[in-house]
């Protein structure tokens, strides 16, 4: 069973994903206890045209999180049209701490998903909060990164998305780092296909698609709801999936005491291991400017 604390749009429509995919049951967890029962009421109901066979339940009780595998923070604001994620920092962890304390009573075996932004802190916070094993506590951020990045590579070379395969890792934010040097499609690197002048372009387009999306109709749902199953997909059944996650660093890649997007296998137990990469002098750099953006945050969070 699969737990989702948030029954806003981002939680509900990975909810939906993960019954319509028949990934696992799934139980809706919202302070509003009607939108969260509503949700899956409306849900339910699509259950005969899509033909899944998975229940869903809506509460604002918490402790019907009892038993999950896994569980996914998707409670709190999201940003407006400019702001940053990080500025959703304070509100967001006065909701999230909270929340995390009625994870580890309920649900103390559980694996514990992040998607509340910003992730990698809320990340951070839900490992310390929590007590679990840091390959129980991860965050989901870079692998929507990378969806967008595939899409925009396919779209400037007109080839199938399919064949795009590509990492982000770093903040999911703002300093965020694209790995142009390991991005390729069917395996040609990209560095292979494109001039230099369209991969700027291309990795700027990445950084900014979030906030490309909410400036016109004021968040994104769809591609997250969608990585969020994903995820889920590759923990419950074991599939050892290779994809950027924010995950507590002790000392992989010269960085500790900080959550941060890396490449990991995500299986049955979380982050099964981390991929340590070589990287080019310039994605250093920029690995090292976003993990300090995300340390600064996390400084001022605890003054
Ligand atoms: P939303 O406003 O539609 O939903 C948030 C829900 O959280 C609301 O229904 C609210 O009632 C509920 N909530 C607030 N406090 C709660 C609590 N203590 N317990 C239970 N439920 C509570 O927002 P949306 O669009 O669903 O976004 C949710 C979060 O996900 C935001 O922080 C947003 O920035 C983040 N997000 C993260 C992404 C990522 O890639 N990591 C992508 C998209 C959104």
């Amino acid at each position: 069973m699969i737990s989702i604390i948030g029954a806003g749009k981002v939680g509900s429509a990975a909810a939906f994903n993960i019954l319509r995919y028949r990934i696992s049951d799934v139980v809706l967890i919202d302070i509003f206890e009607n939108l969260a029962k509503g949700e899956a009421l409306d849900m339910m109901q699509t259950a005969p045209a899509i033909e899944f066979d998975g229940k869903i339940r809506g509460t604002s009780d918490f402790s019907e999180m009892e038993g999950s595998e896994i569980v996914i923070i998707t409670a709190g604001e999201a940003r407006k049209p400019g702001m940053t994620r990080i500025d959703l920092v304070n509100k967001n962890a006065k909701i999230v701490k909270p929340i995390v304390k009625e994870v580890v009573r309920y649900a103390p075996e559980c694996k514990l998903m992040l998607v509340t932004n910003p992730v990698d802190i809320m990340t951070y916070i839900a490992y310390k909060e929590s007590g679990f094993e840091r390959n129980r506590v991860f965050g989901m951020g870079n692998i929507l990164d990378a969806l967008r990045f595939r899409s925009h590579i396919a779209l400037e070379l007109n080839v199938s998305r399919e064949d795009v395969r590509a990492l982000v890792i770093g903040e999911h934010g703002d300093s965020m780092v694209p790995l142009v040097e390991y991005a390729s499609v069917s395996g040609i690197p990209i560095t292979c296909l494109l001039r230099k002048k369209q991969i700027e372009k291309i990795v700027n387009l990445t950084i900014t698609s979030g906030s490309d999306v909410i400036k016109l109709k004021g968040s994104t749902t769809y591609a997250p709801a969608a990585v969020i199953g994903i995820m889920a997909d590759a923990i419950l059944r074991g599939r050892n999936r290779v994809m950027g996650v924010s995950t507590y660093l002790q000392g992989e890649y010269g960085f500790s005491d900080v959550s941060i997007g890396v490449p990991v296998i995500l299986g049955r137990n979380g982050v099964e291991k981390i991929l340590e990469l070589e990287l080019m002098p310039e994605t250093k750099k920029r690995l090292e400017k976003s993990v300090l953006t995300i340390k600064e945050a996390i400084k001022k969070l605890s003054e």
